[in-house]
């Protein structure tokens, strides 16, 4: 049984975040932008978003074509097998206007995690588990005070699991790099992942089930790719794309057997935790164990296994910021064993692994639709949206939001140190929610905010008691140098 009386990452000094000036005292103006015709208009946009164009330069000449930060646009998937999706959103491009995301008293979060769009619930046992839950559902509190515990049960096996599982890792690269000259990082980390994140989430040691453990990574891979294929840009291969991987949904059935497979494993060897979940949190066993498989797979496997490739790549082979990073690590950490309480400490890798957040946000998109009528403030205008609405931030723009970060299109890993870079963590919004905000029932912030920083963290500094540099890609390792 896992203690929960051990330090929790969640217990880092945070600021409270200022309330937004009231909308109603901003000009109202009309929301700039047009659906189009009816097909021809969804269809246009949706070439345009996943192929001619792409997100960035999609979202951006409509920007500046209608010279606002908020205006409608159709968001794909959409026609032709799509029909029951409604493409039609209201963007939101500025820090200011995506804050309006999180405001549970005028947006619902519904089934919307990636749009109008809801894979089929057959890939989660045809249960919606915790993430499509609006906040006013009671089972959203169920599920969220479940996973919000289990963090804060692990928390004292958290970073010894990630550690030795991060060392088998570095084993193989080291291996690698000495043997062919680079090494190709991706399976190695998400097989450590795996069996990191079965330990501390579900409770489960993968070496129990061989298939498990030899292929889990795998099983998670597929069935992540077939529920989130339709609402990805992928800019290759065109038009095969368009009409093999955005035209219509996979069906469950290509990865029933192995979900099935981790289904047994979650019952069998996460018992423990299952239990918990029936017992303290009132869930059927079914609810808990198709909850644990999304948060293990989706929420944590998913999260980490896009945001450390590009943690690893924003350290690439600049010399500069490993040398400050390392001098910061030596000095403060030197070779004590590392902890959330000791990498709390290490103010520039944490300013590091903001920026990287910033940067590069690893969930892109974010959904709401209106609860009510209201009016969406943007730094200058107030804009009326009507209920039922659909809202798409998208971080990438609204993180370089030039009215709230100075010189936005650098990366600045200092970025967050001292006062004024801490005040600056109420705009960082990579978890569904400002960085100074907690996780909570009452909101959709991820439950596993901090833990998240301080993993990456502890990644950074762990590499920089093991080596001097290295040079990195977002799948690669090209050069290692041991630490002298
Ligand atoms: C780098 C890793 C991660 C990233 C980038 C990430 C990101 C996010 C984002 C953006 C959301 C909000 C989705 C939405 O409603 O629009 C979210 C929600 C959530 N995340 Fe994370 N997450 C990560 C890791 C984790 C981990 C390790 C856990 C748990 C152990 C976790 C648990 C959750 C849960 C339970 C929610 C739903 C919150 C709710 O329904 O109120 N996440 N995460």
């Amino acid at each position: 049984m896992l203690s929960s009386s051990s330090p929790s990452p969640t217990s880092t000094p945070t600021i409270k975040p200022s309330s937004p000036p009231p909308s109603t005292s901003l000009p109202v103006r009309a929301i700039p932008g047009s659906y189009g015709l009816p097909l021809i208009g969804a269809v246009s946009d949706r070439l345009n978003y996943y192929w001619f164009q792409g997100p960035e330069t999609f979202l951006k000449k409509k920007m500046e074509s209608h010279k606002s930060t908020v205006f409608r646009t159709n968001i794909p998937p959409s026609f032709p097998f799509f029909l029951n999706v409604n493409p039609k959103m209201i963007a939101v491009l500025d820090c200011k206007a995506f804050s309006t995301l999180f405001d549970m008293d005028v947006v619902e979060k519904k089934n919307v995690l990636i749009g109008d769009f809801m894979p089929s619930t057959s890939f989660t046992g045809n249960i919606r588990v915790g993430v499509y839950l609006d906040t006013t559902e009671p089972q959203h509190a169920q599920v969220k005070s479940f996973c919000l515990d289990i963090l804060k049960r692990s928390s004292n096996v958290w970073t010894s699991e990630f550690l030795s599982n991060i060392n088998d890792m570095w084993g193989k690269i080291e291996k690698d790099v000495a043997v062919n000259g680079s090494a190709s990082y991706l399976i190695p980390l998400q097989q450590s992942l795996f069996r990191f994140l079965a330990k501390c989430i579900v409770g489960a040691d993968p070496a129990t089930s061989p298939e498990v453990a030899e292929n889990g990574h795998i099983m998670l891979d597929k069935w992540l790719a077939l529920q989130l294929i339709p609402t990805q840009s992928i800019p290759v291969l065109q038009p095969l794309v368009e009409i093999f991987l955005h035209s219509f949904a996979y069906p469950f059935a290509l990865v029933s057997g192995d979900y099935g497979k981790l289904y047994k494993f979650v019952k069998i060897q996460g018992n423990e935790t299952v239990q918990r979940g029936i017992t303290e949190y009132g869930l059927k066993q079914d609810e808990a164990i198709h909850n644990l498989i999304f948060v293990l797979g989706f929420n944590a496997f998913g999260g980490f296994s896009v945001f450390l490739p590009s943690l690893l790549d924003s350290l690439g082979s600049n010399n500069e910021i490993q040398e400050k990073l390392r001098m910061e690590v030596r000095e403060v950490v030197g070779s004590s064993p590392l902890s959330f309480e000791l990498v709390k400490k290490l103010d520039l890798v944490q300013s590091f692994v903001y920026e990287t957040l910033r940067f590069k946000p690893p969930v892109r998109a974010q959904f709401a639709r209106a609860r009510k009528d209201f009016v969406l403030g943007s730094h200058d205008s107030g804009f009326e949206v009507k209920k039922g609405e659909l809202l798409f931030g998208y971080q990438p723009f609204a993180m370089r939001d030039p009215k709230v970060f100075d010189d936005p299109e650098t990366f600045i890993p200092d970025r967050f140190i001292e006062d004024k870079g801490k005040e600056l963590l109420k705009y960082l919004y990579w978890s569904n929610g400002p960085q100074s905000d907690s996780p909570s029932t009452s909101n959709k912030q991820c439950a596993a905010k901090d833990y998240v920083v301080l993993t990456a963290c502890m990644l950074v500094a762990d590499m920089f008691q093991r080596y001097d540099s290295i040079t990195a890609t977002s799948s690669a390792i090209t050069a290692i140098e041991k630490a002298k």
